[in-house]
């Protein structure tokens, strides 16, 4: 007997479908394409960090861990925020370990955004942040960022800034941009701020992967912006394991006093074991941190010299795990049509870059993830060459 709904409310979300990510991902199943499309590694996490959490699991770390997370990890986590930039964080206080980044911007955007509240986002933005803001009332107002480079105008942030503003959303490394603050950014955030009491969500979940020797320009280097932030990252992207679902928000006392009262009701506590084997892992290596540069550096330096042989154009990342193309060579098709005969046609899978935007775009650009052991993507560079002979669509 099937199950009838008698009575459904109007939905909260009314323009929310399935995701890109899953759309895609089903669509590269379906047809056996190369999936670089939503954002996770075709390899396996660091072996020790495994044995790990399976030696965790044996050791009895099988019942709930505290609310606020694993007091061992939020050491860790403390000395690597200190360590790296220069934040002294009491990590009982004010870290708070969550069922992935995407578990801590929906607490973040819970604990702080009222109804009729405004939330400033740069767009094309992650898409989890703006139905956040609607499920809490909130009102989200988009800023484009400035191409070509997806710079920030923060002239337009200062103009856009009001006494409703509750709360400014960040990303850097960006998603799915590439694109990464640097100090300059920094200043004028802080100065753009300075006559607001708006507070700050950075979502930093790329914060190992930025390239060119450049340094990640955090929100926690910045006494006067960590002051008004939560500050958001993601285990998945750094030992990945984007599966497991374990992040963090980092912030001041009292606000992630707020935030916890909320996460204790979304999640309560985070899977024991992962956490219990994070930690160690953490304090054996923390040099596998540092070494992601270097290694996704690598990745995006072959995936873009695999481009250069297709008619599609890249300028290279400067951060994260994507790369955006440029396909207008080749195709006038909406992205997201384009998207979906590179799947079929090519067989490679990506994601269309106008679904972080609110609406179509003009722009002819798609996403790839190049998270991707070395066979995978010259595999993908492969089928991308065949660009050159048969054409777009
Ligand atoms: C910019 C950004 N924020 C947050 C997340 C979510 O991270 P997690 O998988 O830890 O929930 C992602 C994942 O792709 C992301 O790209």
């Amino acid at each position: 007997m099937a199950i009838a709904v008698t009575a459904l409310p109007d939905s909260k979300l009314p323009r929310v479908g399935t995701t890109i990510f899953t759309v895609m991902s089903r669509l590269a199943a379906e047809c056996g394409a190369i999936n670089l499309s939503q954002g996770f590694p075709d390899f396996e996490p660091p072996p020790r960090l495994v044995e790990l959490v399976n030696e965790a699991m044996r050791c009895g770390r099988n019942q709930y861990a505290p609310m606020a997370g694993d007091p061992q990890l939020l050491e860790a986590i403390a000395a690597k925020v200190l360590s790296l930039y220069g934040c002294d964080v009491d990590g009982a206080a004010g870290i708070t370990v969550t069922s992935g980044a995407t578990e801590a911007l929906f607490a973040a955007i819970h604990a702080v955004v009222r109804p009729g509240d405004e939330v400033i986002l740069l767009e094309p933005a992650y898409d989890s942040y703006e139905p956040a803001v609607e499920l809490a009332g909130g009102r989200a107002l988009r800023i484009p960022l400035l191409r070509p480079h997806f710079a920030v105008d923060w002239d337009r942030v200062r103009r856009t800034l009001s006494p409703r503003t509750r709360l400014v959303i960040v990303n850097s490394p960006h998603n799915p941009t590439g694109a990464v603050f640097s100090p300059s950014d920094l200043d004028a955030l802080e100065d753009v701020l300075r006559s607001s009491d708006a507070l700050l969500l950075a979502d930093e979940v790329y914060e190992h992967m930025v390239f060119d020797g450049h340094a990640h320009a955090s929100l926690l280097t910045r006494p006067e912006l960590a002051a008004r932030s939560l500050v958001v990252s993601s285990f998945g992207k750094t030992f990945h394991c984007t599966g497991w679902k374990v992040g963090y928000c980092v912030a001041p006392p009292a606000l992630a006093s707020e935030f916890r009262k909320v996460h204790q009701f979304v999640q309560f506590a985070v899977a024991a074991p992962l956490q219990a084997a994070l930690a160690r892992f953490m304090i054996e290596q923390p040099g596998h941190a540092l070494e992601l540069p270097g290694f996704y550096q690598r990745k995006r330096d072959r995936f873009c010299q695999l481009i250069e042989a297709t008619p599609l154009r890249c300028t290279p990342s400067a951060g994260t795990y994507f790369q955006l193309a440029d396909y207008s060579a080749v195709s006038d098709l909406p992205d997201v049509e384009f998207a979906r005969w590179m799947t079929r046609e090519l067989g490679v899978a990506t994601i269309p870059v106008s679904v972080f935007s609110d609406g179509a775009t003009a722009e002819r650009l798609v996403r790839f993830c190049f998270a991707k052991n070395d066979p995978t993507l010259d595999a993908a560079g492969e089928r991308l060459a065949r660009l050159a002979q048969i054409g777009g669509p």
